[in-house]
């Protein structure tokens, strides 16, 4: 979710005023997913590497999170929505943990779409979070595969990601679900985070299903058709799959 300061600035105002209207684009690309029947979908609400920015934003952020989540977790319960959080929790303040905790608790139960926040996260930080709690587990080295270790991994609970959205015009991946989105297909946009709505999800899903996704394979049309093991009815194919380029 990537612009809400350039959103703030071309208007004039602090940057604080583009988190707070970024907030409330999630709020509505939220209830526009669980329209269009996404199962899943996963933000980047603050990242392992934001604690960089000044002090002052990154308290306005806490604050932020604070107040979205007791303006919107009852509405988002109501309309079956399942918070799940991804990320270091042990190194943020006790009241953003908590909250945090309670969101995941409060709406334990739904299961129409699983909202989860990633926060404190990093892509690298979770890989390194799994190993070590592969190890921890007594996993030996010669039995850690991929399927193994994904077990670990922050959002074992989740399939991969299909789709990968990044708002704001930045061609980069920036240390979000590095793991998970091996096969994910990427759009990026120049759309600014607060200005992304159900017509911009729209464009993207329409960009996403244009896609021929291969999972290694070589397809069903084109030089590789007639091959062992060619169609793109792999629907279900999922990073792993060992012979992948
Ligand atoms: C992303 O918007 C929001 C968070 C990291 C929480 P930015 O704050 O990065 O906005 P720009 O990139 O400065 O416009
Ligand atoms: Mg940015």
């Amino acid at each position: 979710m990537d612009g809400n300061g350039r959103w703030a600035r071309k208007r004039f105002m602090p940057r604080g005023v583009g988190h707070k209207a970024g907030v409330d684009a999630l709020v509505k690309v939220v209830q526009a997913a669980a329209d269009r029947h996404i199962g899943f979908l996963t933000v980047f609400a603050f990242s392992s590497e934001n604690w960089k920015r000044p002090e002052e934003e990154v308290s306005g952020l806490m604050s932020l999170l604070l107040v979205a989540l007791s303006k919107h977790l009852v509405k988002l319960k109501a309309d079956g929505v399942r918070i799940r959080v991804v990320g270091d929790l042990a190194n943020v303040s006790e009241k953003v943990r908590n909250a945090l905790l309670e969101a995941q608790a409060a709406t334990v139960d739904n299961s129409r779409l699983i909202l989860t926040v990633a926060f404190n996260y990093g892509g690298r930080w979770d890989i390194v979070q799994a190993a070590r709690q592969a190890m921890l587990a007594g996993v030996p080295a010669d039995q850690l595969d991929e399927a193994t270790l994904s077990r670990y991994m922050a959002m074992n609970y989740a399939p991969d990601p299909d789709l990968f959205i990044r708002t704001g015009g930045e061609v980069r991946l920036s240390n979000f679900l590095l793991w998970q989105s091996a096969y994910a297909e990427l759009y990026f946009t120049d759309c600014l985070w607060p200005d992304f709505d159900d017509r911009e999800l729209d464009k993207a899903l329409a960009s996403y299903v244009q896609r021929e996704r291969r999972f290694g394979d070589v397809g069903s049309s084109g030089e590789g058709e007639g091959a062992i093991g060619s169609g793109d009815d792999n629907d279900d194919g999922r990073a792993g799959t060992s012979d992948a380029v």
